[in-house]
């Protein structure tokens, strides 16, 4: 018995890193999967369908079901495309883990338009069209569905020179939250899982240089699993963390504040003289 026996996922950027190892152990849970990827470069220069050839090869060679497509995230035609070869395959959409990503890093003063609005285009407008393309099937199937995001403690903290991706990561936390309140009628999930792992995108950052052996993508695809299994059909809205053996949850918190008296505005020589009892937690 598999946790997604009988199930139909989608998994975006499924052509290597996490994706990929998502994409392994969810058809080990039995589900039927896409295997999207475009097959590009890091930077999401290129194309080739090799990747997520490759992946889906993988799946059927330890006995499971997969199929692939090569449609970018990017354009309303590429995720009709996706939800096109999911319905062709295999009838109907369970589980969409909207993986695919690119990294443009620089700083913010060295960052042209094209860095920006490429990184936004396939991490939060992807996210967004994927998803409403596979809700819109999920609810003509009758409702129910989980949807896992991608976002990223970059997202989430902040980090020097991502200034684009970090505006996409936490793009996709706020339409994370929307879309669950939106779409909790019709019972569909969507959480967002912040992984960090030893990929092509990270691996030449020093922390991955120095061992770490536990920050692999075989680390984050049970947290995948678990947001876009029936164990977290009671939860949506989340942000669930993992960093190799560390799983956490990323809030946003509201400081208690400080009220003046009913209806007076605070000056902001007083915020000023009150800053810290304001933002005390
Ligand atoms: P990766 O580069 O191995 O995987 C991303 C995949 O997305 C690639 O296979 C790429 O070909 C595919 N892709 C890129 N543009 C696409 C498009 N337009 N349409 C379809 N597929 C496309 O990197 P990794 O690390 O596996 O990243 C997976 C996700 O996890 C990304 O969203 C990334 O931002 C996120 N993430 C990764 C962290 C890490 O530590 N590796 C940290 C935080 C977030």
């Amino acid at each position: 018995m598999g946790l997604l026996d009988g199930k139909v996922a989608i998994i975006t950027g499924a052509g290597g890193g996490i994706g990929r190892a998502e994409a392994l152990l969810f058809a080990q849970e039995g589900a039927k999967v896409v295997v999207n990827d475009v097959g590009g470069a890091r930077d999401g220069t290129g194309g080739s369908d090799a990747m997520a050839r490759k992946v889906v090869e993988e799946i059927t060679a330890a006995g499971g079901v997969a199929v692939a497509n090569f449609d970018t995230v990017a354009t309303a035609a590429g995720a009709a495309g996706i939800v096109k070869t999911a319905l062709d395959a295999f009838g109907r959409i369970d589980v969409l883990v909207n993986n695919a990503g690119i990294l443009r890093d620089k700083t913010l003063l060295k960052l042209d338009e094209e860095q920006w609005d490429s990184v936004i285009a396939v991490h939060l407008r992807g996210t967004f069209l994927v998803t409403q393309a596979v809700v819109k099937q999920m609810i003509a199937q009758g409702g129910g569905g989980r949807v896992v995001n991608t976002t990223s403690v970059s997202g989430m903290v902040g980090n020097f020179g991502q200034s684009n991706y970090a505006a996409a990561k936490a793009g996709i936390y706020g339409f994370t939250r929307t879309a669950a309140i939106e779409l909790q009628k019709h019972r569909i999930t969507v959480n967002a899982l912040a992984p960090v792992a030893k990929t092509r995108m990270t691996e030449d950052l020093p922390m991955f240089q120095a061992g770490m052996e536990s920050l692999t993508p075989e680390h984050i695809a049970p947290a995948a699993l678990f947001l876009g299994s029936d164990l977290c059909a009671d939860r949506t809205g989340h942000v669930l963390a993992v960093t190799g053996s560390q799983v956490f949850a990323y809030k946003v918190v509201q400081s208690a504040g400080k009220f003046k008296d009913e209806g007076a505005a605070w000056t902001a020589q007083e915020i000023a003289d009150h800053w810290e009892a304001i933002t005390k937690v």
